[in-house]
């Protein structure tokens, strides 16, 4: 991927050298003592070959150092291609929590997975965006907006290393379209790069994460890329881990170009082999080759191994670490030792799937049911894949309940629980008939499940993943906003014969709900998201109540697909695709508002079965305007300075219903119109459990870093002057409190 800086950025890079690590930060000064000590006992053939992975995923051993190897595994939401773990929800679910302990707890039960499998890097979180809301990936991810995705990145990766598994922040950077990924340049621009695609990585690194994984593509590669993976990775955010390619297992070839990648900052090669099968890598024999003829200083190779065993000495991985018990080739093999490191992981995995459930629309108190004589349940999402849940490779397919995209992020599931099954089995407590319908298409069998019946449930989907796989006419980008298999017909036939007709959706992102949204009968809207393993137990606990709805939408869901700012590029070029990011800041919500666009539901929106008031706006502290940061150097993006809190935002929430509940409010600034800003900007939010006319005060804090913008002419974060409005409210639109700093 190639990037269009401006002149003063390209001469600023330029003058960098490659940049080797310089610790300057504790928890990685003691890895890198011992990495360096280390280093010292191998020889060239050594240091390379803890660079080059061998197409399983594995670094080999180096028992002159007691070095035990490294195991690489995907998923970013479970251990991948094995069995006896779980499939947790995905990203774009627990950005929807807007929940950092569960954030972090996801996190922390994922290490525990991947670390009972004897995995060393988990090949996740990813943080890439939905820039264009048909984005295939997207729902690995944390949605639109960079803060909401930063803290998804740092707690998941604080979770994940809390275990001593080292995680992997991907993909680094501006990979957000699967048409054309591995031939394509993304035209970023300096601003834009620092305060939207920037960002989660800059958390990523403030998490200590070990790793990070280069994207794709082509033009000047992700991997070759000076400017950003020296530039901006390493010298700017003074990341001191290991840098690592994107790969392929099966189909593709890697994403790194050639043995001099490593002149430009790239660690580690993964799968290692040039194309699947060849026993001939880019690094491996060739760059030991380079190194003896001179065009990869040895040094930068110690640099590489160093980098590479500071990871391990980092999350101690160097004592007692599990040795890997699974095949992920070949499930049958007898290394596979069906280990179960499942744990307690189910309830924490419900508990997400109900706090990420977003609910969208209740007239007449539709939810929750209170004890019904009959539901009918209408749709393919509400039952089982009837061949099993994993039958369909790299989760391919959208049959039975959707608990995840497609692609290499996914793994398996130990065991589904469908909206079925649920239901059935909690109906069993009031007494209630449940009647069912399972085939999309057959609107006869629909209505005459829906009619007559207290309420009437229609299951819908839409579905995406990575572009290696084509899945109803879906090259891994949606072709549409619309809902698969006419699901728009579906729900217009149900609510033609039942007055109470509620709408449940499991997708990877937005969908056009325009056809039905404002029938009368639809009387309630559930957006369930991508909730892994325990979908349907989640929705019950919805729907009956058990748990408060409190998740938020963290993407907006618009009127028509040209209400958005960006969309795929799906042109074929003839060589290299370029994605123009020309929408600049205004992405997702930023445009919405900019353009003056009436969505259907804002990003941040969700409904609760109780009331929350807002109080006692107290804004303190102050920053004086044009403030600059550091100048630009090594770690300067990262300076302690640039983050402390310097305001606080205080208000009062108060619960005015008659239900226990978490409300879920948000801080949005807005700085001067001389900064080109978007007219809200998030920049907090929180999870508040509040009983019954209870009252609970909340504090926000907000950094320098938090109020700048980045300056592309001297290369430093800055206050812009003038006034900063903060906004406190229960969405991007929902505004409660208003004040401003200073
Ligand atoms: C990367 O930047 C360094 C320092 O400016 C320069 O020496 C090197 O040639 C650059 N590499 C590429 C591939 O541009
Ligand atoms: C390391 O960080 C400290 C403060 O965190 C800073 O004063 C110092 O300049 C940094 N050193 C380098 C080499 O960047
Ligand atoms: C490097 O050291 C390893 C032992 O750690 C040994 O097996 C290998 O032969 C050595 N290679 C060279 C080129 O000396
Ligand atoms: C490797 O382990 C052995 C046995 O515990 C120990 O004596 C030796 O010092 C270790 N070597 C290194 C390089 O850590
Ligand atoms: C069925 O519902 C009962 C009562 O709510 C619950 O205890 C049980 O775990 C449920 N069984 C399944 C398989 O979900
Ligand atoms: C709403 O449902 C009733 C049946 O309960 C039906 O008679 C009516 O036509 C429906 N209205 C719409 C707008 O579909
Ligand atoms: C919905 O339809 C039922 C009959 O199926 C009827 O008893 C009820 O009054 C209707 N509700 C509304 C709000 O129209
Ligand atoms: C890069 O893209 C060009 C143009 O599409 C293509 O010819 C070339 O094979 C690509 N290289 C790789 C490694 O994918
Ligand atoms: C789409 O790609 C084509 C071919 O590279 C390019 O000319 C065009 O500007 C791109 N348009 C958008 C909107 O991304
Ligand atoms: C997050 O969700 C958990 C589980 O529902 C809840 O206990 C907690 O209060 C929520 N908020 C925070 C900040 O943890
Ligand atoms: C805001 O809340 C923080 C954290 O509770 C507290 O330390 C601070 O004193 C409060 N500020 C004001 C002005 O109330």
């Amino acid at each position: 991927m190639k990037f269009s800086y401006s002149s003063v950025v390209t001469a600023a890079i330029a003058l960098l050298p490659v940049v080797s690590a310089q610790v300057n930060s504790s928890e990685w000064n003691a890895a890198y003592a011992k990495a360096k000590s280390t280093l010292a006992l191998l020889n060239l053939s050594d240091k390379v070959s803890l660079a080059t992975g061998y197409c399983t995923g594995n670094i080999p051993t180096i028992p002159a150092i007691n070095f035990t190897g490294l195991c690489l595994e995907d998923s970013a939401l479970g251990v991948k291609d094995t069995d006896y773990s779980s499939a947790f929800p995905a990203g774009i679910n627990v950005a929807a929590t807007f929940n950092r302990t569960l954030m972090r707890q996801r996190g922390v039960a994922m290490g525990q997975e991947f670390r009972g499998k004897g995995v060393n890097i988990q090949l996740g979180p990813m943080m890439n965006f939905m820039r264009a809301p048909a984005s295939g990936r997207a729902w690995e991810g944390f949605g639109g907006d960079p803060y909401l995705s930063g803290e998804g990145a740092f707690e998941t990766i604080t979770g994940i290393q809390s275990q001593g598994v080292q995680a992997v922040a991907k993909h680094f950077i501006d990979y957000e379209q699967e048409h054309s990924r591995m031939s394509s340049s993304s035209n970023v621009d300096d601003r834009l790069q620092h305060e939207i695609y920037l960002h989660p990585f800059l958390r990523s690194v403030q998490a200590n994460v070990a790793a990070v994984m280069c994207s794709y593509i082509n033009g000047t590669y992700a991997c070759e890329n000076n400017a950003t993976l020296n530039g901006l990775l390493k010298y700017e955010l003074a990341f001191q881990g290991c840098k690592l390619n994107g790969w392929f297992r099966y189909d593709d070839w890697t994403a790194t170009p050639s043995t001099t990648s490593a002149n430009d900052g790239l660690d580690m090669t993964m799968p290692g082999d040039i194309f699947p099968g060849s026993i001939v890598s880019w690094f491996g024999e060739s760059l030991v080759l380079a190194v003896q003829l001179g065009t990869v200083p040895e040094s930068r190779v110690d640099d590489m191994a160093t980098r590479i065993l500071a990871g391990w000495y980092l999350l101690g991985q160097e004592q007692g670490y599990p040795p890997v018990n699974f095949d992920s080739k070949d499930p049958l093999s007898s290394v596979n030792q069906h280990v179960n490191v499942q744990g307690d992981h189910a309830s924490l995995i419900r508990t997400i799937g109900a706090a990420s459930t977003v609910l969208l629309k209740n007239e007449n108190n539709a939810l929750p049911l209170n004890k019904p004589k009959t539901i009918g349940i209408i749709g393919n999402d509400a039952g089982p894949n009837p061949l099993g849940p994993n039958i369909c490779i790299a989760k391919g397919c959208d049959i039975g309940i959707l608990g995840m995209g497609w692609g290499s992020g996914t793994a398996n599931y130990p065991y589904l629980i469908t909206p079925l099954d649920a239901i059935t089995n909690r109906s069993s407590l009031d007494g209630t008939q449940v009647y069912s319908s399972l085939d999309d298409f057959d609107l006869d069998a629909a209505a005459d499940t829906a009619s007559g019946k207290d309420v009437a449930f229609v299951f819908i989907t839409a579905d995406s993943g990575e572009g290696s796989l084509t899945v109803e006419g879906n090259a891994g980008d949606r072709n549409n906003l619309q809902a698969w298999h006419s699901g728009d017909a579906l729900v217009e036939k149900v609510a033609s014969v039942n007055n109470n007709t509620i709408v449940v959706v499991n997708t990877v992102g937005p969908i056009v709900v325009e056809a039905w949204i404002d029938n009368p009968n639809v009387t309630g809207l559930v957006w369930s998201g991508l909730p892994g393993e325990e979908a349907g137990n989640s929705l019950i606990d919805i729907l009956y109540g058990a748990y408060n709805p409190s998740g938020r939408l963290p993407y907006t869901i618009g009127k028509s697909i040209d209400d958005y700012a960006a969309q795929i590029n799906t042109s074929i070029p003839i060589g290299i695709l370029e994605i123009p990011y020309s929408e600049g800041l205004f992405i997702d919500y930023r445009h919405f508002d900019e353009a003056n666009i009436t969505p259907r539901y804002e990003y941040g929106f969700g409904l609760s079965y109780t009331t929350f008031s807002y109080s006692d706006l107290i804004v303190s502290g102050s920053v004086s305007g044009a403030a600059p940061g550091p100048s630009y150097g090594f770690g300067s993006s990262l300076d302690p300075s640039l983050h402390a809190p310097v305001v606080f935002v205080n208000f009062t929430l108060t619960n005015t219903g008659n239900i226990a509940g978490h409300e879920t409010p948000q801080l949005y600034i807005s700085l001067p119109a001389s900064s080109q800003s978007p007219p809200y900007i998030l920049k907090g939010f929180d999870s508040v459990f509040i009983n019954p006319g209870e009252s609970r005060e909340v504090s926000m804090e907000l950094s320098q870093y938090d109020l700048s913008i980045w300056n592309v002419v001297t290369q430093r974060w800055e206050v812009p002057s003038g006034t900063i409005g903060v906004t406190v409210g229960a969405s991007s639109r929902d505004h409660r409190l208003t004040g401003v700093i200073g």
